[in-house]
């Protein structure tokens, strides 16, 4: 289980996420939704240590891990996707994927320094390697150097490195942004199967709502930084503090649904109306 507690940090004069307070189960998927600078990445930043918190906690398991390094939180089990920066660019697709299994298996099976384990450890990790990049539907590209894939193939490569380090919670950050049309199904396929082998916690960050629709369990809504609206998705996507948040309109914060945990909020500097949630 993943907790977070009052979890607030300040950029200068600018709360970009201010005491978010949430619990995520496993086997569970929630969609984190939101206008543009709502502070959604920044939400993930301060779970995987990429950012320090001004204030307040990450607990895993009973666990709080807000002073870990972000190392030290991917080895305690928060998944995050690696920046393409975290890559070994002149490596092979493969060789990437399998040094991430590698870095996962580090210390856990270790039977000694021997020609036959260090060979058969070998073996095992191309062969996990290789499952995940099937996966992923990369199988064809996995002799390629990764720095001269498209955009689309280094997309599912960030979520197959992901796969590799076979963390207890995924944090997914619009996951398919920049995907052609045949290539997010890959993607949104693989969460899928990670919701429903009930082991995982898994946040998405998405704009696209029929795709939260269909794979969110539950929707929290962040606006200015805050948790405005939290409950189940068809509940929140007809709430009027969601559309005020994505419309600006000035209806509704008074009225959220019972059902849904809301704070009043005043309207968005920038609303997107592209992002809009349909009724
Ligand atoms: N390192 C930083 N330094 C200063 N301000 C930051 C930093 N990171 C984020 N911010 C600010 O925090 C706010 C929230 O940004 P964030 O990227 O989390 O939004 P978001 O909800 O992910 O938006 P989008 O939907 O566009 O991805 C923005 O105003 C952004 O400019
Ligand atoms: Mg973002």
């Amino acid at each position: 289980m993943l907790e977070t507690r009052d979890l607030t940090i300040q950029f200068g004069g600018h709360v970009a996420v201010n005491g978010v307070s949430c619990v995520f189960q496993p086997g569970t998927l929630t969609a984190i939704v939101g206008p543009n600078g709502a502070g959604k990445t920044t939400y993930f930043n301060l779970v995987s240590g990429q950012l320090k918190a001004t204030r307040g906690q990450v607990w895993l398991n009973g666990r709080d891990i807000s002073h870990l390094s972000p190392s030290a939180r991917t080895q305690a089990g928060v998944g995050r996707a690696f920046q393409l920066t975290q890559l070994f660019p002149t490596l092979t697709v493969l060789e990437n994927v399998r040094l991430a299994v590698q870095a996962r298996c580090a210390g856990t099976h270790r039977r000694g320094l021997n020609g036959w384990s260090v060979w058969s450890d070998h073996a095992v990790l191309i062969e996990r390697a290789q499952a995940i990049l099937n996966g992923v539907a990369m199988q064809a590209q996995a002799a390629q150097v990764v720095s001269s894939l498209p955009h689309g193939d280094q997309r599912k490569l960030e979520v197959a490195l992901l796969m590799a380090l076979d963390p207890l919670v995924y944090l997914f950050d619009e996951p398919t942004a920049g995907m052609s049309a045949d290539e997010a199904p890959v993607i949104l396929d693989l969460i899928r199967q990670l919701k429903a082998d009930g082991r995982h916690t898994l946040l998405l960050v998405e704009h696209k709502m029929d795709v939260v629709r269909e794979l969110a369990d539950r929707i929290i809504v962040l606006h200015n930084g805050q948790l405005v609206a939290d409950g189940a998705p068809a509940e929140v996507m007809a709430s009027d503090v969601v559309r005020e948040a994505y419309l600006g309109r000035s209806a509704a914060a008074s009225h959220s649904l019972s059902a849904t945990r809301s704070v009043p909020s005043s309207p968005p500097e920038h609303p997107t109306p592209s992002d809009g949630v349909q009724s």
